[in-house]
């Protein structure tokens, strides 16, 4: 059995310390903000748990992308709505939060379709958390969901605060949030907000906290990521490849990469950058979306299939042993046949270590959604089943490629076996080692002497060694 300590500052839950359970959704954006509230609450009392049935709060933090992702969580909820049942019965109370970006996206609505619900909380609005907390504790249903006109980012506490763990030997760091792009397809500019940038010594002050708590690889969020930018002391402006350079000075950091960025927005200092620091992966999730110029066009994407494959080019030159992943939609309003070719020729050229696909899904409110032509589900699904199938021959070729190469792997964690650790190459391929061959945080350099499915063999991983056995 856990401990319950009595906390009389939390006469509401009857003296039991509180638990949250935080579920995540979606983009590293979300990974970012949950850790970020779970900061918050514990300055409020709230310890994290792994176990729903424990928690005396539940946060779902949730995704609006594609239908899907918005459909999970009401069926959770669902669920959550019989838990809550049950404790009430047991006479303790469980609030329940839906934060993220169905939260910013429906608001209201989701108070009257999952009746659960105490509280729902827009991205824009987390360091109001522990407030709206106390407001649902008096009896209220919270729902807030305005911009703030403060900066989140300033309320939030970070790594450096005595409660909090650190998290490993990698972390996210977000540095810009919100889209301007209008994107036909997309619902980020509308759950998100306008383009924000943190300033550049913020950002600089929590990677330095990150490192001195043990991390060794940061990797820089945003929606549009590249189109960061800030001012250096003297009031110059910076780009994203200026404070890549700043934060490659900052002692501990070994490792630092970027997500996710768009095509139009990746300047000749960012290019730059990749040939000039080591420490920035050779690894990029470029999105193109679609192959095709017409169906570019209609995105709104603002570059067509030739300018994507010209600034690749610019970026192999830059950095050779560069590799690509991105994102594809099959099916966007009006795609034909020769225009989803289109597509598959623009991936073969390009030829991704990696790269996500998925069916377009209309999202209300989008321009997307209101065109003419959409596009049948069959078809969408012939589609989406040829370009996977390419896509993951060209991960395995890719994977293979690596086999009797060296490279540098951080350790991350142990691995399934007493022998065994788990680290992640360059290209954020899990790459399993001997126990021999370091410890957790250390930067090793093996050799790959395998591919598995989803994974790399260092050499000797394999074998138990005669001392660990
Ligand atoms: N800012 C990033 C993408 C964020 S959304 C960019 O501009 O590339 C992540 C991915 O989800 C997108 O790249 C796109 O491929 C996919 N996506 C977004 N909206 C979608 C929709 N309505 N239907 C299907 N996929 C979508
Ligand atoms: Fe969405 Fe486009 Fe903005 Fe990416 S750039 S978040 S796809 S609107
Ligand atoms: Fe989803 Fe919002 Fe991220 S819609 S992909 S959680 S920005």
């Amino acid at each position: 059995m856990t401990e319950r300590r009595e906390d009389a500052s939390n006469p509401d839950v009857g003296g039991a310390r509180r638990r949250v359970y935080i579920k995540t959704y979606g983009c590293q954006m979300n990974v970012y903000d949950s850790q970020r509230m779970s900061d918050a609450l514990a300055k409020d009392g709230y310890e994290p748990t792994e176990v729903i049935e424990d928690a005396d709060l539940v946060l779902l933090n949730t995704c609006h992308i594609r239908e899907k992702a918005a459909e999970k969580v009401y069926s959770e909820l669902g669920r959550i709505r019989l838990l809550k049942a049950e404790r009430a019965e047991q006479g303790r109370e469980m609030r329940v939060g839906v934060a993220g970006c169905v939260a910013q996206a429906e608001g209201q609505e989701i108070l009257a379709r999952a009746p659960a619900v105490d509280l729902v909380i827009g991205p824009q609005t987390y360091h109001r958390l522990p407030e709206a907390l106390a407001r649902v504790a008096a009896g209220e249903k919270v729902v807030e969901t305005d911009y703030a006109v403060e900066d989140k980012f300033d309320h939030l506490p970070t790594a450096e605060e005595k409660r909090i763990r650190a998290r490993g030997v990698t972390a996210f760091l977000t540095v810009q949030e919100g889209c301007d792009k209008f994107c036909t397809f997309c619902v980020v500019p509308y759950t998100r907000g306008a383009e924000v940038s943190r300033p550049l010594a913020r950002i600089v002050e929590e990677a330095r906290r990150l490192a001195a708590s043990g991390v060794r690889e940061v990797t820089l969020l945003g929606q549009n990521v590249n189109a960061w930018s800030g001012e250096d002391e003297a009031g110059r402006p910076v780009g994203l490849g200026g404070l890549l350079h700043r934060l490659a000075r900052i002692e501990g950091i070994a490792r630092l990469r970027y997500t996710t960025s768009h095509p139009r927005d990746m300047d000749d200092e960012l290019i730059a950058a990749h040939r000039d620091l080591d420490i920035l992966m050779p690894y990029l999730h470029l999105p193109v979306q679609s192959g095709s110029d017409k169906v570019l066009k209609a995105m709104n994407r603002r570059h067509d299939a030739a300018e994507y494959l010209r600034l690749i080019e610019r970026i192999r030159a830059a950095r050779g042993d560069i590799a690509l992943s991105g994102d594809f939609i099959v099916g966007f309003p009006g795609e034909s046949d020769a225009d989803f070719e289109d597509t598959m020729r623009l991936v073969s050229e390009v030829g991704y270590a990696s790269a996500f696909s998925f069916k377009y899904s209309p999202r209300p409110g989008t321009p997307g959604a209101a065109m003419d032509d959409h596009v049948s589900e069959a078809v969408k699904a012939g589609r989406l089943e040829r370009l996977q199938a390419l896509i993951r021959d060209q991960q395995t070729a890719f994977a293979a490629s690596l086999v009797g190469t060296t490279m540098d792997v951080l350790i991350e964690k142990p691995g399934r076996y007493a022998h065994q650790l788990v680290g992640r190459s360059p290209y954020l391929q899990p790459v399993v080692l001997s126990s021999e061959s370091g410890a957790v945080g250390d930067m090793v350099r093996v050799e790959i002497a395998a591919t598995l499915p989803n994974s790399l063999m260092a050499q000797g991983a394999d074998a138990p060694s005669r001392r660990t056995a």
